[in-house]
């Protein structure tokens, strides 16, 4: 037994590490981090870079559109992409003060976007961090970063040391507020940190400020674990993703394990991103479960609930024919917005609550609502409405976020199909004539089987893997890319440049550096019932490598146990330069287990 001494001295370096002192976080604040070579002088110390046009226009959307709102900064940029490139001749910019703001949802290595803004704009320019996200930009409230502040949070998790929220900046006071605090504090550059919401947010406000003849440079920078903040191959994927789809992998890869051990467990999982199933995809391509859903294939299917709980029920029941009577589903998020009935609902909900959003909102109860709104609904909507359970309703009719989106990560979609899949596995016990036995649509299988599996209960266990996966400590690659990112966009306020988005690409070969026009990332889109100006998500395509890798797979991880488990996220080690596999397919790269972002540096601050 250790002596009272020891047992103190023990218990006091426990509380020592309080307050982010843990062994791990003291190792990670000092982690060497690659660099991109644009950044970086003669002698190896970062300086900002300069940007030249490529000759590479974004394919817009709707370029006539992005004219009509965006005249002043489309004037500006053209809509053309920038490259970084070393300055021919550096020349020192001195004076400027720069604020940055969290939006949206955290994503892992927010911090170290602070890192490569501070020190890129070095001693003789100032950097400021808003508080709570833009909600704080129309506060003015802000905070000075100092080089302690970097040295404290560099290389570590979340949004924390600011905060973030999701205000939207749409009316005119909210715009005028943002102009009062630019002024007041005399920004020369606001970075907004965001996803595709939050990145037309700064492309309204490039244009507002440009409007108003405020001379601030307004850039954004590509957030969100979602994935779906990407421009093909000018920006394979935004940071947060990296993290995120590893703690779920290693999460799933667990479960494939306890699956495959405890024999009697189907585990359904519902993972984080919001529209986009990237993170889905990519966890699938790491861990090789037994059934993934993807909601981009459902709808482009057409896929109807009753056909994804066929979908799965079928391979449940090849499995138990197996004699295999476990496994794992993974189900993305954004799922109930992508099938159809779903979907048409969903539309028809946001009309009806556009157009009498007082009204719903003073009538006292749900079931007031729901008795205003589902005479306003087709019949078929109407039905299916009526389908769902309780809770579903309630989160359809209430719950929206400031951007008109439904709360997905709200919605129980895992329980809504273990519900559908256990009723209709039951019938399959209960009614084997019209299920086994030869012919199309029945499953081939032997009297002795069918007797097994009318013996055979069906024992599920659902999770949300989600915010465990947002503010987790970066993984290299997301602590190279973020810390780039910063760097990018502080040396395009520096050289005066507004309404882009701070962008890098070639992760396999040292990093290009881009600044890809804001308004040339915009689209149309039904929000809320009314069309607005968005940035376009990138969602997975059926045509993608990463899809056609997944869908050349799936049957045979179906079929039996295959799975893997990739274990934890390494900061050092054999997987520590892992990047996402699905982007390596998209990309084209030769392998995923090593990235080139530069050369390894230490963080040194003056
Ligand atoms: P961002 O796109 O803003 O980064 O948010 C992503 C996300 O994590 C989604 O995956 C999820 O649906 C949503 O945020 C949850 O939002 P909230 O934090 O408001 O619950």
């Amino acid at each position: 037994m250790p002596d009272r001494d020891s047992a103190l001295e023990l218990s006091s370096a426990v509380a020592n590490t309080s307050g982010k002192h843990s062994l791990f976080e003291e190792a990670i604040r000092k982690l060497p981090i690659p660099i991109c070579s644009v950044f970086l002088d003669k002698e190896g110390k970062i300086q900002p870079a300069v940007f030249k046009e490529i000759d590479a226009a974004l394919p817009s959307k709707d370029f006539e559109q992005a004219m009509k709102v965006f005249p002043l900064t489309v004037n500006l940029n053209k809509n053309v992409v920038l490259q970084a490139m070393p300055p021919q001749t550096p020349t020192k910019v001195t004076g400027k003060r720069l604020a940055v703001l969290f939006s949206g949802g955290p994503a892992a290595g927010g911090h170290n976007v602070l890192a490569g803004l501070k020190a890129v704009l070095g001693k003789e320019n100032t950097l400021f961090g808003i508080r709570k996200g833009p909600k704080g930009l129309i506060n003015g409230d802000l905070r000075e970063v100092s080089c302690g502040d970097i040295r404290a949070i560099a290389n570590t998790g979340g949004f924390d040391f600011l905060g973030t929220d999701r205000t939207k900046i749409k009316s005119p006071e909210q715009f005028e507020k943002v102009k009062e605090t630019v002024v007041k504090n005399k920004l020369d550059g606001l970075i907004i940190v965001g996803g595709d919401d939050s990145n037309t947010n700064a492309a309204f406000i490039a244009e507002y400020l440009e409007g108003e003849g405020v001379k601030c440079s307004v850039i954004g920078i590509p957030k969100t674990i979602d994935g779906d903040m990407a421009v093909g191959k000018y920006l394979p994927i935004s940071f947060g993703f990296d993290t995120a789809s590893k703690v779920y992998s290693e999460l799933v890869g667990n479960l494939t394990q306890d699956a495959a051990s405890a024999v009697k467990y189907w585990h359904f999982v519902k993972l984080m991103g919001r529209t986009a199933s990237k993170i889905t995809l990519e966890v699938a391509l790491q861990t090789k479960p037994a059934i993934t859903l993807i909601s981009e294939e459902v709808a482009e299917k057409n896929m109807s609930l009753e056909e994804i709980v066929e979908h799965v029920v079928d391979i449940i029941t090849e499995r138990r024919l197996k004699g295999i009577n476990h496994g794992v589903v993974l189900v993305p998020e954004g799922l109930v917005e992508f099938i159809p009935e779903m979907r048409t609902l969903i539309q028809e909900l946001n009309k009806v609550l556009a157009e009498y959003e007082t009204d719903i909102k003073d009538l006292p109860t749900l079931k007031n609502k729901r008795e205003f709104i589902y005479p306003l609904l087709s019949p078929q909507s109407a039905q299916f409405m009526a389908s769902l359970p309780e809770e579903i309703e309630e989160m359809l009719i209430l719950d929206r976020d400031e951007h008109g989106n439904v709360k997905v990560s709200q919605i129980e979609t895992e329980k809504l199909l273990i519900d559908k899949i256990r009723y209709r596995v039951s019938e399959i016990k209960r009614h084997p004539d019209r299920f086994f036995g030869k012919g199309e649509g029945k499953y081939d299988a032997t009297p002795e089987q069918i007797e097994k599996i009318k013996t055979l209960s069906l024992s599920t266990q659902s999770h949300f893997l989600g915010y465990e996966g947002r503010s987790g400590k970066p993984t290299l690659f997301d602590a190279a890319f973020t810390f780039n990112l910063g760097l990018a966009a502080g040396s395009l306020v520096l050289a005066g440049e507004t309404g882009y988005m701070a962008a890098l690409t070639d992760f396999d070969k040292g990093g290009r550096v881009l600044a890809l026009p804001l308004s040339g990332l915009i689209t149309s889109e039904e929000r809320k019932g009314k069309t607005e100006e968005v940035i376009e998500k990138s969602l997975v395509t059926l045509s993608s490598a990463s899809f056609k890798a997944f869908a050349a797979n799936r049957d045979k991880w179906a079929g039996e146990d295959l799975f893997s488990s990739p274990g934890p996220i390494q900061h050092w080690g054999p997987t520590s330069k892992q990047i996402p596999i699905s982007v390596a397919l998209d990309q084209g790269y030769r392998d995923y287990k090593s990235f080139n972002l530069g050369e390894d540096h230490k963080l040194e601050l003056e």
